[in-house]
């Protein structure tokens, strides 16, 4: 029988990493070989979840996106690349890091990588509209360049933020909905098991190359989603207007002031 495709993921001990492996597992189509730090076998549950997967067949390998070496040696005879990679407050990690994957990646004769977007369509923005989204602008455009074919996650946003204190619109402690704007503009939601299933098909996939996979399992308002919130559970939350999308601009200069002069 011919010796099934290797994938490389990037992020296996993640939130994203872990369900983008379950869903390749189960998929059956290619062999799966993690790239995880040192330090991260430390973490009891951390170590309880890789043995797991160690027993259906993943090959665990010590390695860092800021450590090159390593990354040479995780790409040989790897066919494609999937990163699940994240570090919200170290850039150096998603652009240095990334950058050094497709390097190694190129030298090792990878053919396709997926970079860690799982996002909405940043190659539509203006550069400085938001600079999470510019972060993955600066590795796509690398990714481009080299001789890897990319395939970009385009999901929106994950449908389990949207009621996280991450995004501060739903406060279930204040039983309070707050929200800019009219609340009703629409945008592109979907859940994170949904995501990590598509990456499964889309990297098996050649037709796949070079190619953004746009998904999204609901479009839908903040509004909406208050409606729909308040209709199953029964609960009736406080709204909030916090100002119009003007406001909203104003308060995140002020934020990113606040942040400089604490620096
Ligand atoms: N669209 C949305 O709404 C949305 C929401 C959340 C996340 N995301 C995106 O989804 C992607 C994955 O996020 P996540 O929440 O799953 O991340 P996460 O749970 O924080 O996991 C990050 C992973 O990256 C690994 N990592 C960090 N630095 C590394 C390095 N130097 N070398 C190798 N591995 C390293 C971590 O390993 P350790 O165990 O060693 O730390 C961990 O496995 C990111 O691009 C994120 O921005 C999108």
């Amino acid at each position: 029988m011919a010796a099934k495709p290797v994938v490389l993921l990037v992020g296996i001990t993640g939130m994203m990493g872990d369900k983008i492996a379950s869903a390749i597992l189960d998929k059956g189509k290619m062999d799966l070989i993690a790239i995880v730090r040192p330090n991260s076998s430390n973490n009891a549950s951390k170590q309880q979840r890789l043995d797991e997967f160690k027993a259906r067949g993943v090959v665990i390998v010590e390695g860092d996106l800021l450590d090159k070496p390593s990354l040479f040696k995780a790409c040989e005879g790897v066919e494609a690349i999937v990163s699940a990679a994240n570090a919200s407050a170290n850039d150096k990690i998603m652009v240095e890091g990334q950058t050094n994957l497709i390097e190694a990646a190129e030298a090792k004769g990878v053919k396709r990588m997926i970079p860690s977007d799982y996002s909405v369509d940043y190659r539509k923005l203006d550069w400085g509209d938001n600079y999470n989204l510019d972060l993955r602008q600066k590795v796509f455009n690398i990714l481009e360049q080299s001789n890897l074919s990319y395939t970009l996650i385009l999901n929106g946003c994950f449908t389990e933020i949207l009621f996280s204190p991450y995004l501060q619109v739903f406060d279930f402690e204040a039983g309070t909905f707050n929200y800019w704007g009219d609340g009703e503009t629409v945008f592109d939601t979907t859940t994170t098991d949904d995501t990590a299933k598509y990456v499964a098909e889309a990297i098996a996939d050649p037709e796949m190359a070079n190619a953004a996979l746009e998904i999204a399992g609901d479009v839908i308002s903040m509004k909406q989603t208050l409606a729909t919130y308040q209709q199953v559970t029964g609960k009736k939350l406080n709204v909030k207007h916090l100002g119009s999308v003007a406001d909203l601009e104003s308060w995140i200069e002020q934020k990113k002031t606040d942040r400089f002069v604490s620096q």
